[in-house]
């Protein structure tokens, strides 16, 4: 798919074509940009409309390499036989292979991504900031950026509460790493709609979903 100006891209054509991009050109990602990405992302939904979220860019290379360190502690552990012996990935099926391999490249090389952005928000309160990170996303798509929703610095805000200045009770609940992609953008693939619908009650089939096509409506917006 073409990387086209964000005014030519549609709203479907960017549902059916953000997917998860991990790898990165080192080029900056400039403010007018990525005001663009939050501001956008500040009109999602918010539980009684309390937007508790705060966005935390971080910029900074010492910084980026610190949470790049404990990002990368988490991706050893919990992708420990894919680190320990990387020939393991070659033998997943295609399509793992190709996510492994695309998160293991990410692990190995978030402290270069030039923005790392924090979707912060109280403990607990994930719910509430995540349709705020789906409209980052989205936006990130319709500028031509790359990013990847991320949680593996999780395991580790005892370190990085202190090195972004959280105060006690806030959280990072998302990283998004964002810059400009070297990776494809879209289509994306899913299970289709009948597997994951029911009519009427759990379990119950529903008709019309099972007639349509696998990929659903997935080629009149993306052309694949
Ligand atoms: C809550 C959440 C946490 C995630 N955490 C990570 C992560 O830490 N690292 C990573 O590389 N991808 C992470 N992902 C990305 C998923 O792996 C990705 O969205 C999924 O595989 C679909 O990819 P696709 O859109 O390319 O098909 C996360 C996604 C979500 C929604």
């Amino acid at each position: 798919m073409d990387v086209k100006p964000p005014e030519d891209v549609g709203l479907f054509e960017a549902l059916y074509s953000t997917r998860a991009l991990r790898r990165f050109k080192p080029d900056p990602v400039d403010d007018e940009t990525l005001f663009q990405v939050i501001d956008a992302a500040i009109r999602a939904p918010a539980g009684s409309n309390m937007q508790v979220w705060h966005f935390l860019v971080v910029r900074d290379e010492e910084k980026r390499r610190q949470i790049g360190e404990a990002y990368w502690e988490t991706w050893s552990t919990y992708g420990k036989q894919y680190v320990d012996d990387p020939t393991e990935i070659d033998k997943l099926p295609r399509q793992m292979e190709l996510v492994v391999r695309s998160t293991d490249d990410l692990a190995r090389n978030i402290a270069q991504v030039p923005v790392h952005l924090f979707i912060c928000g109280p403990d607990g309160a994930g719910g509430t900031v995540y349709p705020a990170v789906q409209n980052a996303l989205l936006a990130c798509r319709g500028l031509g950026l790359g990013s990847v929703v991320t949680s593996f610095h999780r395991g580790h805000m005892d370190k990085l509460g202190p090195l972004l200045g959280l105060p006690d009770g806030q959280t990072a609940h998302a990283l998004l790493p964002i810059g400009w992609p070297s990776d494809r953008i879209g289509p994306v693939g899913r299970r289709p709609v009948h597997k994951v619908t029911s009519i009427d009650g759990w379990g119950e089939p529903w008709q019309y979903a099972l007639d349509q096509p696998e990929q659903g409506l997935r080629s009149r917006w993306t052309g694949e």
